[in-house]
């Protein structure tokens, strides 16, 4: 049977809408990015995890690999946080660690893993890496939850609140840095990288 695409792509489209930022540390270089494939991973409320899934192309993909914490940070709406929600999304989404330094650019503290903690971001978890699947052009990572703090009341921003928000510019250069990322993904998945 063909699979239809189109049907496919609009039943996946919009499933994990909360935008979150990730941040990592590997050998004393703290990096991080943004990630719309967050989500928890256990059923059993006293003993919470959380997943996420990075692209190979992607340095904080190799950290989490080698060093196996993650700090997974929502973000907030609130009139007066999100602004800094927006500086969070452009300075981790918009780079890659591989150019240069994004998290000294944030405020943060060290969590009790050694991953930085973003003081600007809604909540976060932070985890020690369980289990990981490898699926080609990416890992889905599973951590267990080690430490959690929530810093604001407000809302968690949602991707469609925060793209509408985003500068025109910030939107070009994200596209172009997204060409060779998708590259690297159908050469994973379709030659025989890996
Ligand atoms: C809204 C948004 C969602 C993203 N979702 C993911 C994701 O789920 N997984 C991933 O690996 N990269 C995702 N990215 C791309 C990375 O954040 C981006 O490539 C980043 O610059 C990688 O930085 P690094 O090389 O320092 O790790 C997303 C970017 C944005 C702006």
């Amino acid at each position: 049977m063909t699979v239809d695409i189109n049907a496919a792509n609009k039943t996946l489209a919009g499933l994990r809408p909360f935008p979150v930022a990730i941040t990592t540390v590997d050998g004393g270089f703290a990096n991080g990015l943004m990630s719309l494939s967050a989500g928890s991973a256990s059923i059993i409320p006293e003993a919470p995890r959380a997943m996420c899934g990075l692209t190979k192309y992607n340095m904080t993909h190799d950290m989490v690999l080698n060093s196996g914490v993650f700090v997974m940070h929502m973000l907030s709406a609130g009139d007066d946080e999100v602004d800094a929600s927006m500086e969070i999304l452009m300075t981790l989404g918009g780079s890659s660690g591989r150019d240069g330094d994004k998290i000294g650019k944030l405020r943060t503290k060290t969590g009790e893993t050694g991953a930085p903690i973003l003081l600007d971001a809604h909540s976060y978890v932070e985890c020690r890496v369980v289990g990981s699947l490898d699926v080609q052009e990416s890992t889905i990572f599973v951590g267990d939850v080690v430490a959690s703090e929530v810093f604001s009341e407000a809302q968690r921003i949602k991707i469609g609140e925060a793209w509408g928000k985003l500068p025109e510019d910030w939107i070009e250069q994200y596209d172009a840095n997204h060409v060779p990322q998708l590259q690297s993904a159908k050469d994973h998945r379709f030659g025989q990288k890996v």
